[in-house]
């Protein structure tokens, strides 16, 4: 009886890739979000594929969707809370309705679908919860203030559930990808208002971000992302946090390790866009 895995975000990006890999691995898949495309999916394995309609930000379809895993495949051994969005603009230029958004998708939406399936894992006294964080979800970052407070709440939470649920046989851990190139920024990425506004205050910071950050050297697929997901999935990642990427890697260490100082520094400084007046 192969072990089941429920990916949310799997029509595109690291759940794809994911799903894709624990195909090719033996996982019975069921691959979760707004637009399920089986033929994505489509080669060897598909008998193992289920492939959901599911909005997490709708609590009746996160419970249709977690009904139709659980009479196909019963209840999955491994849930990944991937779907994300993104949201670029200054805390000053974002919209109310767009953060909550955000933390509709990133924060609740995880948070309906993990309370869903905990009960039955309790019982059965086995269960992976994976959360795909970002590496911004142990750092703010200027011009991302909704999408990093979405990560940064996702990871309070999942730390607390990693305390509550190890008892009960139930593993936690939150993977940490740095920048990926999977089309994130282009299909899941909201602007404010302000941002191509050549008025706003803040117009020097967002074009230091599209020629920086986001339009920096290229990027890596996520390849690695999906295998670590994966690892997470099978139990075997050791730590709570697996920052992935070097510049997770980096991040990671400069956020516990560096003096505070120097490390938003040099933060900002990738950012183009200083902390400090320089007066
Ligand atoms: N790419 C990066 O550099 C990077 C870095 C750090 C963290 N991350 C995180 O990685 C995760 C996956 O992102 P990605 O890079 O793979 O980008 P992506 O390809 O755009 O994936 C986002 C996925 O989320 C799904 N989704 C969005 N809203 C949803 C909803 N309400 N219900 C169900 N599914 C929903 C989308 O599918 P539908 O539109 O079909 O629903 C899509 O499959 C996100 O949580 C993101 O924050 C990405």
């Amino acid at each position: 009886m192969p072990k089941t895995i429920l990916i949310t975000g799997a029509s595109s990006g690291f759940g794809l890739l994911t799903a894709r890999l624990a195909l090719s691995r033996g996982w019975a898949v069921a691959a979760a979000s707004r637009h399920a495309e089986a033929a994505l999916l489509d080669g060897p394995g598909n008998e193992r594929l289920l492939s959901l309609r599911m909005d997490v930000c709708d609590p009746a379809s996160v419970r249709e969707g977690l009904r139709a895993v659980e009479q196909r495949f019963g209840v999955p051994d491994a849930v990944v809370n991937n779907a994300g969005i993104g949201l670029l603009g200054a805390a000053e230029e974002v919209a109310p309705e767009a953060l909550r958004r955000q933390f509709e998708t990133n924060f609740f939406g995880a948070v309906e679908l993990t309370r869903a399936v905990l009960p039955a894992m309790r019982a059965r006294g086995a269960g992976q919860f994976v959360f795909v964080s970002s590496d911004l979800g142990r750092t703010g970052a200027p011009g991302l203030s909704a999408y990093c407070a979405t990560k940064h709440a996702l990871e309070g939470w999942a730390e607390s559930l990693f305390h509550e649920a190890a008892p009960f046989g139930i593993g936690v851990t939150i993977v940490e990808p740095g920048a990926f190139r999977t089309g994130f920024h282009e299909r899941s990425m909201e602007v404010a208002a302000g941002v191509g506004d050549p008025d706003s205050p803040y117009a020097p910071l967002y074009r230091s971000l599209a020629t920086g950050f986001f339009g920096g050297p290229e990027r890596p697929t996520g390849e690695i992302v999906a295998e670590a997901i994966l690892l997470a999935a099978e139990g075997r990642e050791p730590r709570l946090r697996a920052p992935v990427g070097e510049d997770a890697e980096e991040w990671s260490r400069g956020r516990f390790v560096a003096e505070e100082e120097e490390f938003i520094r040099d933060l900002a400084g990738r950012f183009g866009w200083h902390a400090w007046r320089s007066t």
